[in-house]
């Protein structure tokens, strides 16, 4: 009887552990739609960017704005992504997880590029800037999503 007893504590203790392994002070649902809407305010940004490098729109001015706010939201994605948001209505990779140093360096490298945009933007010449923004999508939204986040249909 006592063996049985130890036994069961033996296992709530380690359900109890795993539980606490999965940080869930959070609604993953609630979470995971955040972490979405965040990456369409991204996508605004980018192709606010995309309409002014392109001349199709005379907001010039507001390039500097598009820049400063992405850059704010690029230091913030990897906090997007915490043990337990993988599961749900997620295009989230499990490789967010199981290849963490990976995506760190993704994340590295997708500021890097945002920054080397910013100097080409700031050297004014239109040509260099209409490449590097086609550069920086590729080694940063494209990198990332090739990696880490799931075709949708
Ligand atoms: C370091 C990785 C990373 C970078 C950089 C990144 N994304 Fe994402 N993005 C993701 C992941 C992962 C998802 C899937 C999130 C989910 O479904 O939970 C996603 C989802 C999205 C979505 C879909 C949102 C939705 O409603 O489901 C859009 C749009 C998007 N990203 C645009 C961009 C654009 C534009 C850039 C570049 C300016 C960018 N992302 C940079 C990782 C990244």
């Amino acid at each position: 009887m006592i063996k049985i007893i130890t036994l069961f504590a033996t296992i709530m203790l380690a359900n109890m552990a795993h539980a606490q392994n999965f940080n869930m002070d959070y609604n993953p649902e609630m979470l995971i739609k955040y972490r979405q809407d965040f990456m369409t305010a991204v996508k605004g940004h980018n192709n606010a960017i995309k309409a002014i490098v392109n001349d199709a729109v005379p907001y010039h001015n507001h390039l500097s704005l598009h820049i400063s706010s992405l850059e704010k939201m690029f230091d913030e994605i990897g906090s997007l992504f915490p043990e337990g948001s993988d599961f749900g209505e997620t295009n989230a990779k499990d490789t967010i997880w199981t290849q963490a140093d990976k995506f760190q360096q993704t994340i590295t490298e997708a500021k890097q590029a945002l920054a080397t945009f910013k100097q080409v933007v700031e050297q004014g010449d239109k040509e260099k800037t209409s490449a590097a923004f086609k550069q920086f999508g590729r080694s940063s939204c494209g990198s990332c999503h090739k990696s880490f986040k799931k075709k949708q249909d």
